[in-house]
């Protein structure tokens, strides 16, 4: 018998999705979410605390943004993306993917966020609003944890199939938005950004989303 006798099939289930999207000239709505970000930091000092790490300046705004009237575009970019989600995995059209709760993070330099995820959801996601050089990548685990007890070994020098990751992380990009599942952990790195003043904060919109009945 010889390697071309035997019918050789790799076939691959349970894959860990992560949607990928960017928006159109985001450069106007970002600067918007900016200064309205940064108003809510006034009213709001003290923030609440949860994978930011507050006494390192990482500040987490409450959880009801997308109840104001100046998140309303980018909560409709949410929306789009919740259709083009339903549409991709054949979700029940008798459902959409509605935002539950919806809050911005300032990331200073020197802050970070730890491991977590996001219970009682379907997905959650993070938009991009400003994220200078080295501000943090946020890094997704591997969720099946019985594939971290016994690495195989792999040829030196040779980038992995992506099969084989156990993590995988993105560089933060204003104007882009990563859906991830919300079982998904993940974290952000320090910022470690050398920019001017308020220029070196990483800041975000992050959100749940979950079907509800139309
Ligand atoms: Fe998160």
């Amino acid at each position: 018998m010889s390697p071309e006798d035997l019918k050789f099939v790799r076939r691959t289930y349970f894959p860990t999705m992560i949607f990928q999207i960017d928006l159109p000239d985001p450069q106007e709505m970002n600067a918007r979410l900016i200064s309205n970000i940064y108003a809510e930091r006034e009213r709001d000092r003290k923030g609440i605390s949860r994978s930011n790490l507050p006494q390192l300046g990482g500040w987490h705004s409450h959880n009801n943004l997308h109840k104001s009237k100046d998140f309303a575009e980018l909560v409709t970019a949410v929306k789009i993306a919740g259709e083009k989600i339903t549409e991709d995995l054949g979700y029940s059209t008798d459902h959409r993917l509605s935002i539950g709760t919806m809050w911005s993070i300032i990331n200073p330099p020197g802050s970070a966020n730890r491991a977590h995820v996001h219970p009682s959801c379907l997905w959650s996601g993070v938009y991009y609003i400003q994220a200078p050089e080295k501000s943090g990548d946020i890094e997704f685990i591997e969720p099946r944890t019985v594939h971290l007890m016994n690495q195989a070994k792999f040829q030196p020098n040779k980038k992995r199939s992506k099969e084989n990751w156990t993590k995988v992380r993105f560089t933060p990009r204003a104007g882009r938005m990563l859906i991830f599942p919300s079982w998904l952990y993940h974290a952000v790195d320090p910022n470690m950004s050398t920019a001017e003043g308020d220029d070196a904060n990483r800041i975000i919109v992050s959100f749940n989303i979950n079907q509800t009945k139309k």
